[in-house]
């Protein structure tokens, strides 16, 4: 048994799915096409299909394919942004790379999402797109963001980067917004074997924009129509893996789940606050409980063997980057969260066995 890891990335892609990842790779070295070739097509068209949208395109990684999305929406710089505080400096790193502005708005006491009431009342003359992130695989309220990014004709985005296949009502992250970012980092849910993103939407006009800027805005080639595009394109060798790895990713979403629903009868410990794990719209990215001594929690863990993280540690107003310009900016639900929050070893191969000693570890601490 080796709870050291929160997610241990050798037995995700060993065994029979190692084998099936070597064939893909043998595939395309014998094609001799490396970028934006067969394997990527094939990718983007599977994995449109999967979120429910008509186009993706995919990229280098997330980060890039938030700042790109931004971009095809039209957001530039001195533009307002509103999105949470909590999600890693993710969000916030791809607005300021364009000049715009990041607008912070308090998250939900209940998920630790954004607020639909909070982002509504952060809209200003400024605002030129909302970013919604679906964090640790849970999923956002979006009917509501839907109706009302729709009231004020402002673009919505989804950062799917923790949610892979999370659904509400039969439909999955990424169909929600004007457009979508996705990681295909490798602790993900779809996770590459190295860096990987996509931008997916049902918007050609958006779609044909990220096109052009993953490869220097050309319109056509050496031709730049687009300021801001650089280089951010998936290899074939990536979307060669991708393609095994989205066939099973249902599956494992699943197994995800089982685990987090196993931890939340497992653990009985009065001081700690569990997660809502049991729909369709929680895909089990990470497993989050909360609690007031989070860091005595957490050593005490350490010393059982028993890795944690936190995601994240630091407010994104209150990075040292930043945190001179927000000095007036006060989120209360997310402060408090933020010294809270716990993460647990969460993914598809963990065993029953494994989760079973977390949770006697954890009923067995003196608070
Ligand atoms: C919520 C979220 N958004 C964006 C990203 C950025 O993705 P990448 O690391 O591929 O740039 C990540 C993770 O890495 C993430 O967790």
């Amino acid at each position: 048994m080796s709870l050291d890891k929160i997610n241990d990335l050798g037995l995700h892609n060993g065994g029979s799915l190692q084998e099936e990842l070597a064939a893909a790779l043998t595939r395309v070295l014998a094609s001799g096409w490396f970028v934006l070739g067969p394997e990527v097509q094939a990718f983007e068209k599977e994995f449109a299909a999967y979120c429910g949208v008509k186009h993706c395109v995919s990229l280098a990684n997330g980060t890039d394919a938030l700042e790109l999305v931004l971009r095809g929406v039209g957001v530039d710089a001195g533009d307002e942004v509103i999105t949470a505080a909590n999600a890693g400096m993710y969000s916030s790193t791809a607005i300021l790379a364009i000049g715009a502005k990041p607008v912070y708005a308090d998250i939900e006491e209940s998920s630790m999402l954004l607020s639909v009431k909070a982002a509504e009342a952060a809209i200003t003359k400024h605002t030129k797109a909302i970013i919604v992130t679906h964090l640790y695989g849970q999923m956002a309220d979006m009917p509501a963001f839907r109706a009302m990014a729709d009231k004020y004709a402002i673009p919505l985005i989804e950062d799917c980067a923790q949610s892979h296949g999370a659904a509400s009502g039969g439909k999955r992250v990424g169909a929600w917004g004007d457009a979508a970012a996705f990681s295909f980092y490798p602790t993900k849910n779809l996770g590459a074997l190295g860096d990987g993103g996509a931008v997916v939407s049902s918007s050609e006009m958006i779609a044909s924009r990220v096109r052009a800027l993953r490869q220097y805005g050309w319109e056509s080639k050496y031709q730049v129509a687009h300021r801001g595009g650089r280089n951010s394109r998936l290899d074939e060798m990536q979307a060669a893996l991708l393609r095994i790895k989205l066939q099973r990713l249902d599956n494992w979403n699943r197994k995800r789940r089982d685990i987090a629903l196993a931890y939340n009868h497992g653990i009985k410990h009065p001081a700690i606050r569990l997660p809502q794990v049991n729909g369709e719209d929680y895909v089990g990215h990470l497993y989050v409980i909360r609690l007031n001594r989070r860091d005595a929690l957490r050593d005490y863990l350490k010393q059982h063997g028993i890795a944690s993280e936190v995601h994240y540690p630091i407010l994104d107003y209150r990075q040292p980057a930043v945190s001179a310009q927000y000095r007036e900016v006060s989120l209360p639900i997310s402060e408090k969260t933020t010294s809270e929050i716990l993460t647990l070893p969460c993914y598809p191969e963990l065993t029953m066995a494994e989760v079973e000693k977390v949770c006697e570890v954890i009923n067995g601490w003196h608070a």
